[in-house]
Parts: structure tokens; C-alpha cells; sequence
């Protein structure tokens, strides 16, 4: 009987061991690293004819001037950022965050960020707060073995949306299992969250926003924040980065509450284009 237990508590403090050692430094199971693309001929420019319009006073020279190709970075499943990236100037956030958290972003990012939250607020749209911003390596290897363990402990709505009801049903439900391998718990965790060294967050460029009621989930769909933030991020500089219909491409499921920072040239033609940032710089067909 002790040796049992004891058996069970050694291997209950190697689960933290063996998840750890699962995950190798840059982008496990992804492509070797990849060269950032260029941007050619952007497909459509629309920005040069756009009437931009403004309730507060926006700073448009401070919001346009010296953005460069480095507010294009591309992070993704591909485009693998490694352990050792890191914003170039990193600042806290003297905005709404959720629960007063810190939260910190590349500073130009913040800068749009504060012009567009002051545009919101005179929109009328107050019930909103940034939760996440820049997160180092670290931090998203936190996140990602933590999201691995959820999803190894329970049969999530995500596990549903990623495996077919039979295949679930047959191994797992019908063998008396409550949560998913370590397999199917990675497929899962990779729709929704990135591994460490591949996420947007690590480069400080983007955002997630929360409403009340609304904390990551897709009811941020219905607030009146994410109406607002929809037709007029771009303005500020902002995409919303993973839509709705184009997960293929993204590599992940639909976020309404993440917003990257590209600048308003780019935003403008990546909104008015329906496009994602993947195929603004196209590299889609790789
Ligand atoms: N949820 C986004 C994809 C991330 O983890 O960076
Ligand atoms: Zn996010």
C-alpha cells in the first residue's frame, strides 16, 4: 500500500517534468525558423484614398511618423520568433487594465493604443480594458503547459470543436476517461494558444481587450466595444488579428478581442482588403 502511494506521488511530481521537457526552446512540430517576408506590392492601397475622420484630438503626425517594416513583423506557426526575441522599447500601461494588472506593450503600440481608447470613450464606449499585452518566452511557456494540463483534465468545448464526437466518445468517454493525452490535449492547445517562441504577444505589438461579461471569450462579439473596435481600429493602426473565416490561414481560431498594431497605412489597407496580415505580406501560398 505505501509503495503504491508512494509510486502515485513520484509520478504525480513528474507530470510538471515530463510537460516541461516536451517543450524544446523555439517551434517544436513547426517549420524550421523562416526569413521574415518582404512587403511587395501590397494587393490594394486604399489608404491613400480614405478620408480618416476623428472625434478627439488625435496626434496623426506622432500616429504616422517613424513606423518602419519592424511593425510588420509576422509571428505565427511559421514565422517563428525563438526563445531570445524581444521588443526593442517596452513600456507599462497607464491605461484601464483588467483587474488593474500591469500590462506592458511596445511603447508606439502604446501610444496608438492611449489616442484610440480616448476616441472610444468620447464614442460612448466605456466597458472596455486591455488584459494582455507584450508577454516574454517565459510567460507563454506558463500559459502554454498550463492550457496542456486544462485540457489533459477535462473535455473541453475546444477538445469538441477539434475532434469529431465519435472519435472522443470512443476513446475517452466510453473508457471512463475524463480528459484528453497528451497528443490530442497538444492538437487542442495549439488552435487557440501558440507555443513559445511563435506568439504575436511576445513581440508587444498587439492586445487582448476585455468588456464585462466578455473576459476571452467570443461574447466579446457582442459588445458595444468590439462594434466600435471593428470598423475603427484601423484608424489607429489596429487589425483585428485573428477573424472569423480565416483560421486556415492564421493557424488559429477566431479572437474578436486581439488587436496587433501595423499602422495606420497598413491597417487601413488590410480592413478595407479583408485581409490578414499573412496575406497582406503574402505568404499564404508557401
Ligand atoms: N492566443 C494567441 C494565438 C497567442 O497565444 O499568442
Ligand atoms: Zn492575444
Amino acid at each position: 500500500m505505501m509503495k503504491k502511494n508512494l509510486r502515485f506521488i513520484l509520478f504525480m511530481l513528474c507530470i510538471p517534468m515530463m510537460l516541461a521537457s516536451c517543450i524544446r526552446p523555439d517551434g517544436e512540430g513547426h517549420e524550421s525558423r523562416k526569413e521574415q517576408p518582404t512587403l511587395g506590392d501590397a494587393p490594394e492601397h486604399y489608404y491613400e484614398s480614405v478620408e480618416y475622420s476623428y472625434q478627439t484630438d488625435v496626434n496623426v503626425e506622432k500616429l504616422l511618423t517613424g513606423l518602419d517594416s519592424d511593425y510588420l513583423l509576422l509571428a505565427n506557426k511559421e514565422y517563428v520568433l525563438g526563445a531570445d526575441h524581444a521588443p526593442a522599447s517596452v513600456v507599462t500601461l497607464t491605461c484601464d487594465t483588467y483587474l488593474n494588472k500591469e500590462v506592458k506593450l511596445e511603447s508606439r503600440t502604446a501610444e496608438a493604443l492611449y489616442e484610440m481608447m480616448e476616441e472610444m470613450h468620447a464614442a460612448g464606449v466605456t466597458d472596455i480594458s486591455v488584459t494582455s499585452g507584450y508577454r516574454t518566452y517565459s510567460y507563454q511557456q506558463g500559459l502554454f503547459n498550463q492550457y496542456l494540463k486544462n485540457e489533459m483534465a477535462t473535455i473541453s468545448d475546444d477538445a469538441r470543436k477539434c475532434f469529431s464526437s465519435d472519435y472522443l466518445r470512443e476513446k475517452y468517454t466510453e473508457n471512463g476517461l475524463t480528459g484528453l493525452d497528451y497528443a490530442d490535449a497538444r492538437v487542442v492547445v495549439l488552435s487557440y494558444s501558440a507555443f513559445p517562441g511563435t506568439s504575436e504577444h511576445q513581440t508587444g505589438l498587439c492586445l487582448d481587450f476585455v468588456s464585462s461579461g466578455a473576459i476571452l471569450t467570443t461574447a466579446f462579439e457582442n459588445t458595444e466595444a468590439f462594434a466600435w473596435l471593428k470598423d475603427n481600429a484601423h484608424k489607429f493602426g489596429f487589425i483585428l488579428r485573428y477573424p472569423k473565416g480565416k483560421e486556415d490561414i492564421t493557424g488559429y481560431t477566431y479572437e474578436p478581442w486581439h488587436y496587433r498594431f501595423v499602422g495606420r497605412e497598413a491597417a487601413t489597407d488590410i480592413y478595407y482588403g479583408n485581409l490578414t496580415l499573412e496575406e497582406y505580406l503574402g505568404v499564404t501560398n508557401e
